[in-house]
């Protein structure tokens, strides 16, 4: 079957779709001079949609399973660069969260955002455990933790070793100084290759991204991702399906304080030629 149908009555044989192709795939003179997609090429198409999304008329349909996101008829945009620069400038990491929980939906509907993330040859690999329940994220800081404990205690050189005895100790008279007492942990999870990884890295930082729209806050989890990637009672407590690894995670929730400030930044360190 084919991976897309165009739609005679609305193609206007414009040639857009030809040109949008990012593999190349669709060729201009089928019959009647409509374009379309020779069938040896259906397994080449990476199902990215752009033909689809571009096409003024509305004339091309993928036939392949597609999940859709609900948005107003009109797609506009109407976002200045003033605002969005404010927007995207004001993310902060968010490490005091207020003792309230998110509920699901709000959670759904930030991931209905963030599947639109771009992931290599639109692979699309990114998989989400989201730890909800604000003891389990209590458990996971205590692993690493625990992790921090023994490799404190052993010859063994790392890099965050300086600042782990600190960490340890104000685990120790209370705090959560991994997960910041966030109620919930947002897990990107994937096959365990290079693509992957940067599909997952990408996916959470618009996660990052999104979730002051829906007043909420996030921080990136680095600790947790290094002991994750080795500490096995952590690994074991995540149970990642077979064949996929914590690629990284961010802790969030209802901010506890007000951004108030855009701090300042290095220049764009720029080489033009
Ligand atoms: C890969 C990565 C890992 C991070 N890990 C942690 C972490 O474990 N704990 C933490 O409090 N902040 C963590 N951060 C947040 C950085 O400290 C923060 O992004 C940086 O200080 C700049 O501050 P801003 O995000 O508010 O602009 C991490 C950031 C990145 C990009």
């Amino acid at each position: 079957m084919a991976t897309i149908s165009f739609n005679p009555q609305l193609c206007t044989r414009c040639g857009i779709c030809t040109q949008i192709c990012p593999v190349g795939l669709i060729l201009p003179d089928g019959e009647d001079g409509m374009p379309f997609m020779p069938d040896a090429m259906d397994s080449v198409c990476i199902k990215c949609g752009a033909c689809e999304s571009f096409c003024p008329e509305g004339a091309i349909s993928p036939m392949f399973s597609t999940t859709h996101s609900l948005v107003s008829a009109s797609i506009t945009q109407d976002m200045s660069s003033d605002k969005l620069g404010s927007y995207m400038r004001m993310r902060r990491s968010i490490r005091n969260y207020k003792d309230e929980p998110v509920d699901k939906k709000t959670i759904e509907n930030i991931l209905d955002i963030v599947r639109y993330a771009p992931s290599g040859i639109n692979n699309q690999p990114v998989h989400w455990l989201m730890i909800h329940d604000h003891d389990e994220v209590r458990k996971i800081t205590s692993l690493v933790i625990d992790w921090m404990r023994e490799l404190s205690a052993s010859d063994q050189e790392h890099p965050m070793k300086p600042v782990m005895l600190s960490m340890i100790s104000a685990y120790d008279m209370g705090a959560d100084p991994i997960c910041r007492g966030a109620p919930h942990l947002a897990i990107a999870y994937a096959p365990d290759d290079e693509m992957s990884y940067t599909d997952c890295i990408i996916a959470l930082s618009w996660f990052e991204l999104a979730v002051p729209a829906y007043g909420l806050g996030a921080c990136w989890a680095g600790f947790l991702k290094v002991a994750a990637s080795s500490y096995q009672p952590l690994i074991d407590e995540l149970g990642l399906p077979e064949g996929h690894v914590m690629q990284h995670a961010m802790m969030f929730g209802y901010p506890e304080y007000r951004i108030h400030n855009i701090p300042g930044r290095k220049p764009a360190s720029i080489i033009w030629k």
